[in-house]
């Protein structure tokens, strides 16, 4: 079938999109899917042949290449290979999958933990395992998209509350059948935005209303608390979240997510999540690096002081130049830059200064809330970080944007 002449709905808007593509890499604006060529010590990269400073990682506590864990993955291929022989709960079960699980229950003092090979597996699968027909989710509007997926795979009653708004969650939860039965679902770290979510209030809207309550912590594991536990510890409330979901491709360098929580609820998860059922098993390396990477977060509690640290740099500095970087207090940093075309435009002129930071534009944003969606992490050296707020500072002056 010749594509090009097909004029239908799903071709126009291939179409739309080829466009927009073609025209922004046309004007050297399209900066997606750039291959990293090289990992370089202190946080830098190579990219096109160019030495630049890394401000888009995940990686907040520089872990990535950490040799314990590169160590931890390299065994776990002599020992056991790169694949498994299947899902888990047939032939793919490997000890280091125990291992892993146990160690993230150890680490989110929870009874157990079950992990998966994506963490947007994890939440799509996890909610719809737990959800169905007739029950009720109340999901926060900038949740990640993996729980909204989830949420609409599950068929359950779907409320979203305006963004950390519990007073609108208080009044959706009032409004919703008593008798029903009712998840609450938030990410811990809002993953474009950096804000905390109010869960002291939560847990008490969630008690007060008897719903379940389940906490993403993608970008809180390793980010809050003393010692990198996540939210809970941050706001030293123990445990209190029923489902404790988070991935192990941020701070923990590695892939797959997992859901901590009591033993007959994992249980549940193992015998009745598809994603777990039907999916490939973790392979070993990343299986071994991850359970790896756990321990030296717990070894090295100064990766979580200079992170801190850095943060705090990072934040005040951009905010003392006149940018708005909204209402994060972590180490995901908006550069409010308004429309598409300015975020855009900032990042070529900060990239062409060898800082790699990426623009996160709509649909991923609301429209005229496009931004630079920097990170800082425990492997920046604070005088790259003053080197990487000169250059951005310089392009937001010439492009208007302070
Ligand atoms: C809040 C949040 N949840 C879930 C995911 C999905 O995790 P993964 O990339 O490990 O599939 C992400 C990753 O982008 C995320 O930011």
């Amino acid at each position: 079938m010749d594509l090009k002449t097909t004029d239908d709905a799903v071709m126009r808007r291939i179409q739309a999109f080829g466009e927009r593509v073609s025209t922004l890499q046309a004007n050297d604006l399209y900066f997606y899917n750039q291959p990293v060529q090289e990992i370089l010590p202190g946080m830098k990269v190579r990219v096109h042949g160019r030495e630049m400073g890394m401000y888009a990682s995940y990686s907040y506590l520089g872990l990535v290449n950490h040799p314990r864990i590169n160590a931890a993955a390299k065994a776990a291929i002599d020992k056991f290979g790169t694949g498994t022989h299947g899902v888990r709960t047939l032939a793919g079960t490997l000890t280091i999958h125990a291992e892993l699980e146990e160690t993230i229950a150890h680490f989110k003092h929870a009874e157990a933990a079950i992990t998966y090979s994506s963490g947007y597996a994890t939440n799509l699968s996890v909610v719809s395992t737990l959800m169905g027909r007739g029950d009720y989710v109340f999901s926060d509007k900038l949740n990640h998209a993996s729980i909204v997926d989830g949420c609409l795979m599950s068929g359950a009653e779907f409320r979203r509350f305006k963004h950390n708004d519990l007073a609108h969650l208080e009044t959706l939860l009032k409004n919703a059948p008593a008798d029903a039965a009712k998840l609450v679902i938030a990410d811990a770290v809002f993953s474009m935005d950096g804000d905390i979510i109010d869960l002291p209030k939560m847990v008490e809207l969630c008690k007060e209303h008897h719903a379940w309550l389940m906490i993403d912590e993608a970008h809180s594991v390793g980010v809050l608390g003393k010692t990198g536990r996540g939210i809970e510890e941050h706001f030293g409330l123990g445990d209190v979240i029923d489902i404790k979901m988070g991935t192990l491709s941020k701070t923990i360098p590695s892939v797959g997510g997992y859901v901590a929580a009591k033993k007959e609820i994992i249980t549940y998860l193992r015998h009745a999540s598809r994603a777990y059922i039907f999916s490939a098993a973790l392979p070993p390396a990343q299986a071994a690096a991850a359970n790896e990477a756990f321990k030296v977060i717990l070894d090295e509690p100064w990766r979580i002081e200079r992170l801190n640290e850095n943060t705090r740099l990072f934040i005040s500095g951009l905010k003392s130049m006149g940018f708005d970087t909204m209402l994060t207090e972590t180490a995901i940093v908006p550069i409010l830059c308004g429309e598409d075309e300015k975020a855009f435009a900032m990042t070529r002129e900060a990239q062409r200064n060898d800082v790699f930071v990426l623009p996160v534009v709509s649909p991923a944003v609301p429209e005229g809330l496009a931004r630079l969606r920097a990170t800082v992490t425990a492997g920046h050296e604070a005088s790259e970080i003053e080197r990487a707020m000169e250059v951005i500072g310089k392009a937001g002056k010439k492009l208007g944007i302070i």
